[in-house]
């Protein structure tokens, strides 16, 4: 583990108790993460959280846990429900991933306290109390959309739930295509002469200027802030996995939603993203060949430790195998089913715009209206959800999640291996 962060350039320092820890932080402030081995002396990695999360103290932690140990912290009350945790099985490079995405987020955390300092003594000067201050200390969400089966509808779910959350529930939010070699958001909503983010950035080079991905986007009709990563597969060079990263993760001071749809592969870009995201949605439809697809990202899922994260989306679901059927061979919950709708789609894409706005009374946009809202539901409430398809099914980074990732997990990580 020490090797792998130190080539990802992390300095990781060891300790071995409680009082190492302690005297370890007197002297060095600047620790971004804790990684707790929590699976031997259990009591002793409750004390050293607690010395971490000390008065002023915040250091985020990654804790390895065993099941039993996860069950007693959640009882213990001492873990918050989107704390992170790591079960067995777990690879030196999943772990990597999760610290890089963990300290992004911390340090974009920080960089953002610091604006709303900011804000808030300007505030205090003009003599007003802000509620705008207050509306921006929630932080939007990333709804990942993925499955390494093209064709199965999502770049289609993406741009119609961005727009529904735009229009209909009132969010702000940014659609960001990442698939830099077959990505069509851009042209599915006709606008393919807007910049990019390799443009943008390319042109920033030399300069003393880094543009943000808010500055980046064009607004659609819809009101969907949107971003394409770039226009060619080549020359991709400047879209660094970290940068890129950081740069989505900044995005969410500015959006309610984040929504990403990406390349059907599992490169550093995308596992960089997957790391950050609040949700993954898989959208299958009822056919064998798409299902294997969905199969194996959760194995992937399970290794990356993302497996909580990943909501199946059954598209088409009025034909072929039961949504219901769908949900038990992938083997994780489904949080929406959306119904084969024709050239629906198509006739919005050739106009440029989405199902959304084209046909808002047709019934499938019914279903991605009921996908929106579950997802704010999630948001609102995280934790236990009625499934779509009868039976409870929880979402989010949970414990039964965890535990259920953990127990997949066993019998398949030789074969992802
Ligand atoms: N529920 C649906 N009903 C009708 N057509 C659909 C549906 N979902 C996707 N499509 C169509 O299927 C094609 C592939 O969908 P797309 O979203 O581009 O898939 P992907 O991004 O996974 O490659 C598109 O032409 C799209 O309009
Ligand atoms: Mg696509």
């Amino acid at each position: 583990m020490s090797a792998e962060l130190a080539e990802a350039g992390f300095e990781a320092i060891e300790v071995a108790d409680a009082d190492q820890l302690e005297s370890l932080l007197e002297h060095r402030p600047d620790v971004g993460l804790a990684i707790l081995d929590g699976e031997s002396d259990f009591d002793s990695t409750i004390e050293m959280y607690s010395m971490l999360h000390d008065g002023e103290r915040n250091v985020a932690c990654l804790m390895v846990v065993s099941s039993t140990a996860l069950d007693r912290l959640s009882l213990a009350g001492r873990a918050r429900v989107n704390g992170e945790f790591v079960t067995r099985p777990y690879s030196a490079a999943s772990l990597r991933w999760r610290v890089e995405a963990m300290l992004i987020r911390a340090e974009t955390m920080l960089i953002r306290a610091e604006a709303l300092d900011d804000d808030a003594r300007g505030a205090i000067l003009d003599g007003e109390v802000t509620a705008a201050s207050s509306a921006t200390t929630r932080r939007g969400q990333i709804v990942v959309v993925f499955n390494p089966k093209g064709g199965v509808g999502k770049t289609t779910i993406a741009i119609n739930t961005s727009a529904m959350l735009q229009l209909r529930k009132n969010q702000r939010v940014m659609l960001i295509d990442c698939d830099t070699v077959t990505g069509h958001v851009v042209a599915s909503l006709g606008m393919t002469e807007i910049p990019t983010v390799v443009d943008v950035w390319t042109a920033d080079l030399g300069t003393n200027e880094t543009h943000s991905l808010s500055e980046i986007a064009s607004a659609h009709t819809s009101g969907v802030a949107v971003l394409t990563m770039s226009r060619s597969p080549l020359h991709t060079e400047v879209l660094e996995p970290k940068r890129v990263a950081q740069a989505i993760s900044a995005a969410r001071d500015h959006y309610d939603w984040v929504v990403v749809d990406m390349h059907p592969d599992y490169g550093p870009l995308n596992q960089g993203i997957f790391a950050l995201a609040d949700h993954i949605l898989v959208p299958v439809t009822p056919e064998v060949p798409t299902i294997r697809a969905a199969v194996q990202f959760r194995e992937v899922a399970v290794e990356l430790q993302i497996r909580d994260r990943l909501a199946l989306v059954v598209n088409r679901s009025n034909s072929g195998i039961s949504a219901g059927d769908v949900e038990k061979v992938v083997g994780f919950g489904a949080i929406a089913k959306i119904r084969s709708a024709g050239m629906l789609f198509v006739h919005a894409a050739n106009g440029g715009h989405s199902a959304v706005e084209e046909y808002p009374k047709a019934r499938v946009v019914g279903d991605i209206e009921a996908l929106a809202d579950r997802l704010i539901a999630t948001r609102d409430n995280p934790g236990r959800e009625e499934s779509p398809f009868g039976g409870f099914m929880r979402h989010g980074r949970d414990l039964l999640g965890r535990l259920t990732s953990q127990s997949i997990g066993r019998g398949q990580t030789a074969r992802i291996r």
